[in-house]
């Protein structure tokens, strides 16, 4: 099964991190907008931050945009202060939501068993989950990429069933290309998204075969096209660029075109 059998349509997905007030997202998303008008090779998912879901939420509303959380917590409610569950988010009109970022793991010490928890309470809730796994520079370099990134995701999808599995998406973001401007190699990247895709299908037979895969890190304007031309490379999940609206929508036309 090649890529276009398996899926018709790219992802290409903004991750804000913490970026943008209510008013900065409302004006954002009113000037993207009519930038992708005649896009429709690309399904497009902004994860922004809790406090402008709802303002984001009301401006997407009637467009092919969706919005999603970056991040959820594991209990229904509770005494968790400054946490928000999978109930909360759908009601806000949340359809997504990112998993075991690396600042999450690294700045706010989640571990592989807290995002097993977290996917699974959002799997649970109704979310949809975009997960997201990968290595280190130090990892990298002493060369075991694939067994950390085989750790990360069957630990994070512990318990998660195949039929749960059609709202998972899998997001390869090797850390050292977070933020730095240096994006993986096409074939590094593929490399890795192949190595995802052999061990879905083995824990999910085909059913892996349906599952997006998006890589992160360093994703633009002038590398998304050949990032996405790759068997394996569903799309991308976009940080620094997805907060302007140009150059966010140069890269969704990229994956139209593919
Ligand atoms: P950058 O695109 O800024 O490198 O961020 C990638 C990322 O972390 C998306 O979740």
């Amino acid at each position: 099964m090649n890529n276009s059998e398996r899926r018709r349509k790219k992802i290409i997905a903004g991750n804000w991190k913490m970026n943008k007030t209510p008013a900065q997202a409302t004006l954002y998303i009113g000037s993207l907008l009519p930038k992708i008008e005649n896009i429709d090779g690309a399904d497009i998912i902004l994860c922004v931050p809790f406090t402008d879901i709802h303002a984001a939420a009301a401006a997407v509303s009637g467009t092919p945009i969706k919005i999603g959380a970056q991040n959820v917590h594991y209990a229904e409610a509770g005494a968790y202060t400054g946490e928000i569950s999978a109930a909360m988010l759908r009601e806000c009109g949340v359809e997504y939501v990112v998993v075991g970022h690396s600042e999450r793991r690294g700045y706010f010490g989640e571990t592989d068993v807290t995002v097993n928890l977290r996917a699974r309470a959002a799997l649970k809730g109704g979310l949809k989950v975009i997960l997201c796994v990968g290595e280190d520079i130090d990892e990298r370099e002493s060369g075991i990429t694939d067994e950390l990134v085989t750790m990360q995701l069957y630990t994070a999808l512990l318990g998660v069933t195949k039929d749960e599995l059609e709202r998972v998406i899998i997001a390869y973001e090797p850390i050292w290309a977070i933020g730095t401007g240096k994006t993986a190699t096409s074939e590094q990247a593929e490399c890795e998204c192949a190595l995802i895709r052999d061990l879905l299908t083995k824990k999910y037979g085909e059913a892996g075969q349906k599952t997006a895969i998006l890589y992160g890190g360093s994703m633009n304007a002038s590398n998304a096209a050949e990032l996405l031309s790759k068997e394996n490379i569903d799309g991308g999940l976009i940080g620094g660029a997805s907060l302007k609206e140009d150059d966010f929508a140069a890269i969704i036309k990229a994956a139209g075109t593919i």
